[in-house]
C-alpha cells in the first residue's frame, strides 16, 4: 500500500507494479492515476490510525509512505507496535525534517558541513539581528522550523526583504511550523537531491537529481514544492558525490542512531555543491517530489525487494541498477501556485502521448468522464531519452499537447544539463 496521492507516490507505484513479486496494490488515499494499478482506499495519508486499522485487517504487506507528515507525526512507530512493516523512519528520526533546528544540531554534533545559523523564538530579536547585520551578510536566508511543503524558506537579498519574511514566518501564516525562525548564511553553489535508502546500517545510494524549486523561469519568483528535475545530473563529479555520502549522509545517519532515532527507509539529503566542497542544506525524511518521478522511470533494480529488504535489515550486498536512459521531469501547476492553487479545471490531452513519456498524477480528480485539476502541483511530464536533448523534447513535446485552464509550468528544466552534454 502507497500512502499518499501526489506525482512522488503515482511514480513509486508504478515503480512497485514492475515487481515480479507481483504485488496487489492498493492507494490510500491515491489519485486517478494511481486507481489505474491500485485498489484505492478512502483513508486520508494523515489518518494514521485509520490507515493502520485498514493494514492490520487487510494483511497489507509492507505500506510505502510518501508524504512527510504522516511520517513526522510518527506513522512508523504506529504501524510497528502492530507489527505491520512499513517503509520509513522512526518518528523520532524524521525529526530530521520536522525540524530545521534539531536537524542543524545533529549536523553540528556530526560535524557535517552547512551553514551557520541563528534560531529565534521570537520576531523583535531576529528583527534586531537583521538590523546589525553589515551588507555583506545579505543574501540571508530565513527558513520557519517546521515542515511547510518547501515553502516556507526565503533567500532575502536586503535588510527589507529579510524583515519582511521574518514577520511572514512569524505571522501565524505556518502554523505551528513558523513558532521558530532561522536566519542562515546563504550558500552558493549548485544544488542537488541526494537520496539513499537504508535499513540502519548500510545505506544504498540513488543516482543524484536535480530539483527547481523556484516557481519561474531562471529561478525567479517564490519557492515552490518543485517544478521540475532532471537526473543524472552530469556536472556531478563521482568524487564530489562520494563526498556527500561520506561527509554528509553518513555521519548524519550515525548521529542518529547515536541518540537511539532509527533510520531505515529513504533520507533526502539536500545539498548545495560550493567551491569549498559539498555542504549540506536539509534533510527530508522520504521521497523528493519531483525528483522521484525522475528517477523511478530509470531503476532497473526491483524498488519492492529493497523496501523489503529494509524492513529485514539485509540492504548490505545489494546493488542498485539504472538504466542509461536520461529523464526530466516538468511539472504542471494551477493557476496560482504556489501562494494558492486553482481546481475544478478540466485537463485534457492526455491520451496518445509520445514514446519514451509517462505522466504521474499529482493533483487530479474525477468529474464524470472527465479529469480535473484538484491543487497545485497537477501532473508530472517525465520524458526520457537517451540524451537530455530526447529526453526534454520529449517532455515538452508532451507538454505542449495536454491543456487545462491556467496551466503554468517552467521552461527551462533541464536547459543547463542539456547545454552541458557532450556529443
Ligand atoms: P530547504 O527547505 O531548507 O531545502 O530550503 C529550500 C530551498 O531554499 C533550498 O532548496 C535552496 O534552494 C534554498 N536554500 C535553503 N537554504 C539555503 C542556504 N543556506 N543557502 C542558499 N540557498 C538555500
Ligand atoms: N523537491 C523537494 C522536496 O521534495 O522536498
Amino acid at each position: 500500500m502507497v500512502v499518499g496521492s501526489g506525482g512522488r507516490e503515482h511514480a513509486l507505484l508504478e515503480a512497485l507494479a514492475r515487481s515480479p513479486l507481483q504485488p496487489e496494490l492498493f492507494a490510500a488515499p491515491g489519485n486517478p492515476g494511481m486507481a489505474r494499478i491500485a485498489d484505492t482506499v478512502d483513508i486520508a495519508a494523515d489518518d494514521l490510525t485509520g490507515l493502520r486499522d485498514f493494514a492490520r485487517d487487510n494483511e497489507i504487506d509492507l505500506t510505502v509512505v510518501g508524504p512527510e507528515h504522516p511520517l513526522i507525526w510518527g506513522i512508523t512507530d504506529c504501524f510497528w507496535e502492530e507489527g505491520l512493516k512499513v517503509f520509513g523512519p522512526s518518528r523520532s528520526a524524521a525529526r530530521i525534517e520536522g525540524s530545521k533546528v534539531f536537524a542543524k544540531e545533529i549536523m553540528r554534533n556530526a560535524g557535517v558541513p552547512t551553514a551557520p545559523f541563528d534560531a529565534f523564538d521570537m520576531p523583535e530579536p531576529a528583527l534586531a539581528r537583521i538590523r546589525a547585520m553589515t551588507d555583506t551578510e545579505f543574501p540571508v536566508v530565513v527558513k520557519v522550523d517546521g515542515p511547510v511543503a518547501g515553502k516556507g524558506v526565503t533567500v532575502a537579498r536586503n535588510r527589507d526583504e529579510a524583515a519582511g519574511a521574518v514577520r511572514e514566518a512569524f505571522s501565524g501564516r505556518f502554523g505551528s511550523s513558523g513558532e521558530r525562525v532561522l536566519l542562515e548564511q546563504c550558500l552558493e553553489g549548485r544544488e542537488a537531491s541526494v537520496f539513499v535508502i537504508t535499513d540502519g546500517q548500510d545505506i544504498l545510494p540513488f543516482l543524484p537529481a536535480q530539483d527547481y524549486k523556484p516557481a519561474y523561469d531562471a529561478g525567479e519568483g517564490p519557492n515552490t514544492g518543485g517544478m521540475g528535475a532532471y537526473s543524472p545530473i552530469g556536472w556531478m563529479e563521482p568524487q564530489t558525490y562520494a563526498a556527500i555520502l561520506e561527509e554528509i549522509v553518513k555521519p548524519t545517519l550515525d548521529q542518529l542512531s547515536l541518540i537511539g532515532a532509527r533510520y531505515s527507509g529513504l533520507l533526502y539529503a539536500g545539498v548545495m555543491v560550493t567551491e569549498d566542497g559539498p555542504q549540506a542544506l536539509e534533510f527530508n525524511c522520504r521521497f523528493g517530489d519531483p525528483e522521484t518521478q525522475a528517477l523511478l522511470p530509470r531503476l532497473e533494480t526491483d524498488l519492492l525487494e529493497m523496501m523489503i529488504a529494509c524492513d529485514e535489515e539485509s540492504l548490505g550486498g545489494y546493488e542498485i541498477e539504472w538504466t542509461a536512459e536520461k529523464a526530466v521531469c516538468v511539472v504542471l501547476a494551477s493557476e496560482g501556485y504556489p501562494e494558492s492553487s486553482s481546481s475544478g479545471d478540466e485537463i485534457s490531452g492526455l491520451d496518445d502521448l509520445p514514446m519514451g513519456v509517462y505522466v504521474y498524477h499529482g493533483a487530479t480528480r474525477e468529474r464524470g468522464d472527465s479529469l480535473e485539476t484538484d491543487g497545485g502541483r497537477v501532473l508530472n511530464v517525465v520524458g526520457t531519452g537517451e540524451s537530455v536533448i530526447e529526453a526534454r523534447a520529449r517532455a515538452y513535446a508532451a507538454v505542449e499537447q495536454i491543456h487545462f485552464p491556467g496551466m503554468q509550468y517552467r521552461t527551462d528544466i533541464a536547459l543547463e544539463a542539456m547545454e552541458l552534454e557532450d556529443f
